[in-house]
């Protein structure tokens, strides 16, 4: 008698806690395929720092799913990527894929992601192919296309008269295809690229291009490179002298994150990027504030990126109300949002690459301070995407 009386008082302890049909959502795991070494290392930590800061605004949890992390380091190594990609699938079982810095790791992912199915968001690598040729309902982008802080700078470069650039970059799809967006807007506006340079990626070895470059007595050079590489060259390009003789402006990654390395080798650098120091706005400044008090460090563009991949995950999640099975209308709903990011808001191209305002910034001390608007609403031509 005192059992069974034991039991329906348990029973109705379970019931007051748990009302009748609700049960607990299972947790969602979300895959980050990021670099944590190499010479991308610091864009990595940023761009997770910048998706847990919003999960943990959320309180931990995107639509009622609480968010577990499985996380790999890929080096930034291509030749990793599928063995990489496959751990988070296949050994982690994760849900989703966010991920991540380089090109070439970039598409690796995105060939895994289209063919299983994964839904996929890129919070850096600019590929051209993953949101082009390779585009697919369920990959998206919370970050650039490689042509398109290119383009923006070539439009700049152009009206600022200079006739004559030398480009510099990494032999690989991020450099190429930053150089092919520049000189896009370059050519088209009645200005020529005399000479195209490159080293492989992630070499530093610069002596040799910036003798060639001192030869050629350019108007102006142009360059993409990022993270640590960024730093030398910036540090380089000054050593050599070359920094009072041939302005130097860059896909704006040239200065993003890197500006306490650089030092006065900066100073005064022009770029181009969807992201600036300074825009004062209070969606902006909120943001900075939270990233801040967490990390205490500044946001940077990769912070950013990664706050948004997020925002956009959220976006999908509370759509199919954290059912993940519910693939087309999980995807229709990124696809109309209009993104609240610290950037300034964004929608998505037809091929998921945002469509935004890309801002020309300069380097004053310690920040890429907002000069003004290069490009508005640039949108990437997505050419090769079918969908
Ligand atoms: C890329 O590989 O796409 C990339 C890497 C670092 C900064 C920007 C782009």
């Amino acid at each position: 008698m005192n059992i069974i009386r034991i039991a329906l008082a348990a029973a109705a302890v379970t019931l007051l806690a748990a009302p009748a049909g609700a049960q607990t959502a299972p947790k969602l795991k979300v895959g980050l395929m990021l670099p944590s070494s190499g010479t991308y290392a610091a864009l990595g930590a940023a761009i997770e720092n910048g998706f847990k800061l919003y999960v943990d605004e959320q309180g931990g949890k995107l639509a009622g799913r609480e968010i577990e992390f499985a996380q790999v380091d890929d080096e930034s190594d291509p030749a990793k990527a599928i063995d990489n990609v496959n751990k988070l699938l296949k050994r982690d079982n994760v849900d989703v894929l966010i991920g991540t810095v380089h090109s070439g790791v970039a598409m690796a992912m995105a060939k895994v992601a289209k063919e299983t199915g994964t839904p996929m968001i890129v919070p850096n690598a600019g590929a051209g192919a993953v949101t082009g040729s390779m585009c697919a309902p369920n990959i998206f982008r919370s970050s650039f296309s490689n042509w398109q802080p290119g383009y923006a700078m070539g439009e700049v470069v152009a009206a600022k008269g200079h006739k004559s650039v030398v480009t510099i970059t990494w032999k690989y799809a991020a450099g190429d295809e930053s150089v092919q967006g520049f000189k896009e807007a370059f050519e088209k506006a009645g200005g020529k690229v005399v000479k195209e340079l490159n080293l492989p990626f992630p070499n530093v070895e610069f002596q040799a291009l910036l003798t060639e470059i001192a030869a050629a007595k350019p108007d102006a050079v142009y360059t993409f490179f990022a993270g640590g590489g960024a730093v030398k060259f910036v540090k380089d390009y000054s050593a050599a002298g070359l920094k009072k003789s041939i302005p130097l402006y860059g896909a704006g990654f040239l200065t993003d994150g890197t500006l306490e390395a650089q030092g006065s080798d900066a100073e005064g650098l022009l770029t181009t990027l969807h992201y600036a120091d300074g825009l004062g706005t209070a969606r902006d400044n909120a943001f900075r504030q939270a990233y801040a008090k967490a990390y205490k460090m500044p946001p940077d563009v990769y912070a950013v990126q990664g706050y948004d991949a997020a925002q956009m995950l959220a976006v999908g999640l509370v759509a199919v109300k954290g059912d993940l099975t519910k693939k087309a209308e999980f995807s229709a709903a990124i696809e109309k949002a209009r993104i609240d990011s610290p950037r300034g808001a964004f929608t998505l191209s037809r091929s998921h690459n945002p469509v935004q305002d890309f801002y020309l910034r300069q380097v004053v001390g310690k920040e890429n301070k907002l000069v003004g608007v290069a490009s508005k609403a640039l949108a990437d031509p997505g050419r090769g995407c079918s969908l």
